[in-house]
């Protein structure tokens, strides 16, 4: 697919399809008078979401005019143009057109270029579907060509929509492939591969390295898998110490069965996308290498199963973790903290400005927000302020949730320092797997996103049903907020 803007003039489009967003009770484009005057209000008066399609017969330049609503102006919000978008990409697919124009929506309060961005942002994801495990793919249609329309020059922005989409269609892609192809060693080589093409330092460790290093948490979790763990650091602009260093982190269980803990079955496959949080770590280092942003930025993430077997983890056993805390494993369905337990202790050596992790951490977080916010749980005012004004911005939306001390007390161990569930009711679950993690980042100012809710979606105005990719633009944006304050 090629994205590209243009000025032009409405009437001088030649595509198959011209896409016009319009908000409520305003006039049409003056332009298109000929095709629109014909509209009754009934047919379309311009409701945020009310899409219809005219055929121009021949009257204009273009065939086919897609007509979009974005509502009364009052209650404009940026993501209703990544909607039109999404529904510009499906009516062109339905169509098969293989190019079509985009029109530069005009309201006041909001610049051509975060138009054109958020345009560009939801085409690229709206014109992706996993396509690559089905023997036939001849049913399946991409738009080729999608041209930004508009009177004042965008491309910059329109670059950069596309390189986060693109950035999105790869955490999407890589998370759809299931546990038997996505092993942690292939998790380690997609993160070598991203690092020879962009020119990141990286170190993995394997298991060896980690047993010298004491990171037992991140063993007790692996040891019912045959498959060895790895964790990865790739490291972006690491010789330029005058810049900022920030850093991410991701949990990458690349299948939970919730080991002897074990899950029920209904939906245990979806337990695929547990690495959502490694995954988004690779699209976030390869989207602010490509966008050149002016800090150095550590990726991080452990990747391993999460097995029953006769060698797997039992509820009881006591670890001590890289940090030297010791941990009673009372549940070993709560494995993620114990990955992350020791990545971040890892990570916190380095003196990172900043840490934010990604986790598909807690069932619980979907009962606390449903599925329209991610848990945000921080130490640090700036970081979170910075994260919830990046989600208004992205429409990748978090909701701070607390880390008060007495949640904490309640991950206190009987016979260790810790145990990894709070409760055995699961009273405030997010809360207290969010308060077992602050016990491994030391003095650090940090941010855990809970993304369990979002790792997938089943319905969305421009992402297929899958992997989401979501909280990947969230965190570029607020790396980009961070780096100018
Ligand atoms: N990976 C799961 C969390 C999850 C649940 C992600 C649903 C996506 C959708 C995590 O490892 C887990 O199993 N958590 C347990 C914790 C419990 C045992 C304290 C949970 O949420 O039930
Ligand atoms: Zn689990
Ligand atoms: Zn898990």
């Amino acid at each position: 697919m090629q994205i590209s803007f243009k000025k032009q003039q409405l009437t001088e489009v030649k595509d198959e399809l011209l896409c016009v967003a319009v908000l409520q009770n305003l006039e049409f484009p003056k332009e298109l008078s000929e095709l629109t005057k014909t509209l009754r209000k009934e047919e379309f008066e311009g409701k945020v979401g009310q899409a219809v399609t005219l055929t121009t017969l021949g009257k204009l330049s273009f065939k086919k005019l897609l007509l979009y609503g974005l509502g009364e102006e009052k209650d404009f919000n940026l993501d209703f143009v990544r909607r039109f978008a999404g529904t510009a990409i499906r009516v062109a697919i339905g169509m098969k057109s293989d190019n079509i124009s985009i029109a530069l929506p005009k309201t006041k309060g909001v610049s051509p270029s975060d138009f054109a961005q958020a345009i560009v942002e939801a085409s690229t994801v709206a014109n992706y579907k996993c396509i690559k495990f089905k023997s036939k793919k001849d049913d399946y249609f991409e738009v080729k060509q999608i041209t930004v329309v508009g009177t004042e020059d965008v491309s910059v922005a329109v670059q950069k929509g596309f390189i986060l989409g693109t950035a999105q269609n790869y955490v999407r892609d890589n998370n759809e492939n299931p546990a038997n192809i996505a092993t942690p060693q292939k998790l380690a080589e997609l993160a070598q591969i991203l690092s020879k093409e962009k020119g990141f330092a990286i170190e993995v460790l394997g298991k060896e390295e980690m047993k010298k290093k004491g990171m037992n948490a991140i063993l007790g979790v692996n040891q019912g898998s045959p498959l060895p763990p790895v964790m990865v650091l790739m490291e972006y602009n690491k010789d330029k110490k005058n810049l900022p260093l920030y850093s991410v982190v991701g949990k990458g269980i690349t299948f939970d069965s919730g080991g002897i803990s074990i899950k029920p079955a209904k939906g245990m496959q979806e337990m695929k996308y547990d690495k959502t949080g490694a995954i988004t770590t690779l699209g976030i280092m390869k989207a602010v290498a490509e966008l050149k942003l002016q800090i150095r930025l550590i990726g991080a993430f452990t990747a391993t199963e999460n097995m029953p077997s006769g060698t797997a983890q039992r509820p009881g056993d006591i670890v001590t973790s890289y940090n030297g805390k010791t941990i009673e494993v009372l549940n070993t369905d709560a494995e993620g903290r114990l990955i992350l337990a020791d990545t971040l202790a890892y990570v916190a050596e380095r003196k990172p400005e900043y840490m934010i992790d990604l986790a598909t951490l807690t069932g619980a977080i979907i009962v606390a927000l449903g599925r329209f916010r991610i848990g945000l749980f921080s130490n640090d005012d700036k970081l979170a302020i910075a994260i919830f004004d990046a989600g208004e911005h992205t429409f990748e939306r978090v909701w701070r949730m607390p880390l008060d001390q007495e949640y904490s007390d309640m991950d206190k161990g009987d016979f260790a320092d810790v145990k990894n569930i709070g409760s055995e009711s699961g009273d405030a679950g997010s809360i207290t797997a969010a308060c077992f993690l602050k016990e491994f980042i030391g003095e650090t100012k940090w941010a855990h996103l809970d993304i369990a809710a979002v790792d997938a979606v089943e319905k969305h105005p421009y992402l297929d049903k899958g992997a989401s990719g979501i909280g990947l633009r969230l965190v570029v944006e607020t790396l980009e907020r961070l780096a100018k304050k």
